[in-house]
C-alpha cells in the first residue's frame, strides 16, 4: 500500500530566493516529484502557524517552507521567525500524535535550483515512508461551523 501512496505536499516558497530556485530547477529541466504544490509568499516570515495547520487540515500529508539562506532574508529576519514557527508546529503535531517530520524548513537561494529539487525529492520520500496523514479532512467552510455566543 505504501508503495502506491502519492503524498500531497505543500511548499511555501518566498518569492525572492526559493521561488526563483524552483524556477531555476524548472529551467534546468531538473526532475522533482509532481507531488509538490508551491505557494509563493512574500517571505517565509509571512507564513503563520495557522497557514501550515490549515494546509494539513485541507489534505496535505507534508508541508515545508523554503526561504532565503539565514542572514539573507530580504525582510532581515523573516526566515528566523519561520524557523521558530516550524519548530512550534512540530511540537503541536507531536502533541496530537502526528509525526513532527511532516513539517520542515529549508533554505535555498535563487541560484540553488538543484538543491531545491533535491529538497523536494528528499521530503517527498520522507513523507512517502511515513504514509498518508490520517485525519478527517475539513470540507466545511469556517462560516458553517457553529459558534456559541457568550461561551
Ligand atoms: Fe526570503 Fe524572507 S524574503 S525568507
Amino acid at each position: 500500500m505504501a508503495e502506491s501512496f502519492e503524498p500531497k505536499i505543500v511548499v511555501f516558497c518566498c518569492q525572492w530566493c526559493s521561488y526563483a530556485a524552483a524556477d531555476l530547477a524548472g529551467s534546468m529541466r531538473l526532475q522533482y516529484p509532481p507531488n509538490i504544490r508551491i505557494i509563493k509568499v512574500p517571505c517565509t516570515g509571512r507564513v503563520d502557524i495557522l497557514h501550515i495547520l490549515k494546509a494539513f487540515e485541507y489534505g496535505a500529508d507534508g508541508v515545508f517552507l523554503s526561504g532565503c539562506l539565514l542572514g539573507e532574508c530580504h525582510y532581515v529576519e523573516g526566515n528566523y521567525w519561520a524557523v521558530n514557527r516550524v519548530k512550534r508546529v512540530k511540537k503541536i503535531l507531536a502533541s496530537i500524535g502526528v509525526e513532527p517530520e511532516r513539517v520542515e524548513m529549508y533554505f535555498n537561494s535563487a541560484g540553488m535550483g538543484p538543491q531545491f529539487a533535491q529538497c523536494c525529492i528528499d521530503f517527498t520520500e520522507r513523507i512517502r515512508r511515513l504514509g498518508p496523514l490520517r485525519h478527517k479532512k475539513s470540507t466545511e467552510s469556517p462560516d458553517a461551523i457553529p459558534v456559541e455566543v457568550g461561551a
